[in-house]
């Protein structure tokens, strides 16, 4: 059976936050579903060799051709990405590179409904690249029903100089001197409550909404 919701994590790490709130998302859809790891497949970024022009299909030999099936067959898309150095990571950069053969005379995403996942140190980035990624399904017509964000953990929480030794300490940035670093300080997801009860909503939302697209008959290029 083909997915209703494609979930689409960038993230390398398998269960981590973004996963987690991806699949969230998904499974309070109620709606046939598969997770795509972006880790799992290759998937590079854009050449702008313009090779997509005449037909809509990139010409770069790579995993793009299935992952272009999957998305162009789901009724709903969710994008879970993170935040590094300061910016999306590189992942979903070059996925969404690749949406642009997409959009030549026609507009084949159009019609479907979406959400995003953003997890990252820093909240407040997190929430600003989510809201880039709102706009950019947007402009492929993709109607975005919402993001969640999540509290990553520090990029230098492993390491034993992260306290006091390390003049770059990311750790020190953050929260200053620390005495020790505790569980807590990682964010795990599942103290997350507020962020995983919005992911079940909005997986909620978009199960409601699609399935009322479906009764009324609307193709996804018609909404
Ligand atoms: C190498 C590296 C760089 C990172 N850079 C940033 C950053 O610039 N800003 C930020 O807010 N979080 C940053 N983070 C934190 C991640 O966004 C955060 O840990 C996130 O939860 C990772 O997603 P995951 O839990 O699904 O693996 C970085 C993490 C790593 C490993």
């Amino acid at each position: 059976m083909k997915s209703m919701i494609l979930g689409i994590s960038a993230s390398p790490q398998k269960g981590g936050k973004v996963e987690t709130l991806v699949q969230e998302v998904l499974s309070a859809s109620r709606l046939p579903s598969e997770l795509v790891r972006l880790h799992d497949i290759s998937v590079g970024p854009c050449k702008a060799c313009n090779g997509c022009w005449s037909n809509n299909k990139c010409v770069i030999k790579d995993d793009w051709k299935t992952l272009r099936k999957k998305i162009l067959d789901a009724r709903a898309l969710v994008i879970g990405s993170w935040a590094f150095s300061g910016m999306i990571d590189s992942a979903t950069k070059a996925l969404m590179e690749r949406f642009w053969s997409f959009r030549h005379h026609h507009l084949l995403t159009q019609g479907r409904v979406g959400a995003v996942v953003v997890a990252g140190s820093n909240t407040e980035l997190a929430g600003k690249l989510g809201d880039s990624l709102l706009q950019f399904m947007q402009n492929y017509g993709i109607k975005a029903l919402g993001r969640i964000t999540a509290a990553g953990a520090n990029p230098c929480l492993g390491c034993k100089d992260s306290l006091n030794d390390c003049e770059y300490s990311a750790v020190v940035a953050q929260y200053g001197l620390l005495e020790r670093i505790g569980t807590a300080l990682y964010n795990p997801i599942e103290n997350q409550l507020h962020a995983l009860k919005n992911a079940r909503v909005l997986g909620q939302r978009l199960g409601h909404k699609v399935n009322h697209l479906m009764a009324r008959g609307v193709s996804a290029e018609a909404v």
